[in-house]
């Protein structure tokens, strides 16, 4: 093991003895990514030479920009959260200067490089932003950012009586190494929620499934909602959901991509066996993002597509080479985009 790989491990195995013998999954996860030795707090190198996402292509910019305008919501408020290392904010602005753009991202030194490009970026959790509730008129933003939301892992059990969540993930260490293992489940406010949302029978779940799903996207949902006072939220994110005929496989475990070599899994144990050198990421569910809304704010208007979907606002003058190759791009991926209408 080399050096700083070894640091590492000793970071998280002190993390997890801080608190015991074992964490949650969610717990290791936040660690993993924004503590002090984390992913995106020491690395903060999405795309160049990490992982790249849409948001370095001006032509996704665009195309938000467009969707926006066709709503009469251009030249509006523009809040994204979790930018990165803001990107996106350069090339949304390129369409839009007069736009008034702020943009929150929990990571100090993301926020740092948002504020190079606009200045008008705050370092905080998208799930506490600190700002007035109905202070925003426009569009709330987010591509990628749900799915780098820490989540619980949550084994099933499926009986007469119908959907029950009695085991979790937890992620414990000897004191040399890290291993998975399921306990019992922590019983809590999301949990209740999360179990009733299995019980509505949306999803075919079978005994002994595997579940991730993140708490926090609620938290952010719910604070965006608060923020909001009229205009769109739009959260962009890999996922899957039923209205789409992309529904849940019986297994969903975080994923997990090593670079440099693009080796992707769902082995828990590899991102165990390199902490904080994995992106753990995992597939958003949209149906569960759409029915929290429901039960939020009945009168919102929420849905999601493809992300393909978007480019159907590209104006018919436009070059239809690009017009094309967006689309082709786009109707590979299983990019969903929930919108909420307020
Ligand atoms: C996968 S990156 C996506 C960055 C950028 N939006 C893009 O598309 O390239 C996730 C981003 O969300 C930020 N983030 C993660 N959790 C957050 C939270 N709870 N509140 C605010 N930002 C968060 C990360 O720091 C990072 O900038």
């Amino acid at each position: 093991m080399i050096g700083s790989q070894s640091k590492k491990l000793e970071s998280v195995i002190g993390f997890i003895l801080a608190k015991g013998d074992a964490v949650r999954f969610d717990q290791y996860m936040r660690e993993h990514l924004y503590g002090e030795e984390g992913y995106f707090s020491k690395r903060a190198e999405i795309g160049s030479g990490d992982f790249g996402t849409e948001s370095f292509r001006p032509a996704f910019a665009h195309l938000i920009f467009l969707n926006l305008q066709q709503q009469g919501l251009d030249g509006r408020d523009f809040l994204e959260l979790g930018g990165g290392p803001g990107v996106f904010i350069r090339n949304y602005l390129a369409h839009s200067p007069e736009t008034d753009y702020i943009s929150a991202d929990i990571s100090k030194k993301f926020a740092l490089m948002q504020a190079q490009t606009n200045g008008n970026a705050i370092a905080s959790d998208a799930a506490a932003l600190g700002l007035q509730s109905n202070s925003i008129e426009g569009c709330i933003f987010s591509n990628e950012l749900i799915d780098n939301l820490p989540c619980r892992v949550f084994r099933i059990t499926r009986n007469d009586d119908g959907v029950g969540i009695n085991e979790e993930g937890y992620v414990g260490t000897d004191g040399a190494g890290l291993y998975f293992k399921f306990g019992v489940a922590e019983r809590d406010e999301f949990l209740e929620t999360y179990g009733e949302f299995l019980n509505q029978g949306i999803y075919p779940v079978a005994d002994g499934d595997i579940i991730s799903i993140a708490p926090k996207a609620v938290d952010v949902i719910k604070e965006s909602l608060r923020v909001l006072k009229s205009g769109k939220i739009m959260f962009i994110d890999y996922g899957f959901g039923d209205a789409l005929y992309c529904g849940r496989r019986s297994e969903e475990l975080p994923y997990i991509v090593r670079r440099p070599n693009y080796d992707d899994s769902r082995d828990i144990a590899k991102i165990l066996a390199s902490p904080y050198d994995t992106d753990i990421t995992y597939s958003v569910d949209f149906e569960f993002l759409r029915w929290v809304v429901g039960q939020i704010d009945p009168d919102a208007k929420v849905n999601y597509q493809h992300q393909v979907s978007l480019v159907e606002a590209f104006p018919q003058d436009q070059d239809p080479k690009l017009e094309r190759k967006l689309h082709d791009h786009y109707d590979l991926t299983r990019f969903l985009v929930l919108s909420i209408d307020k």
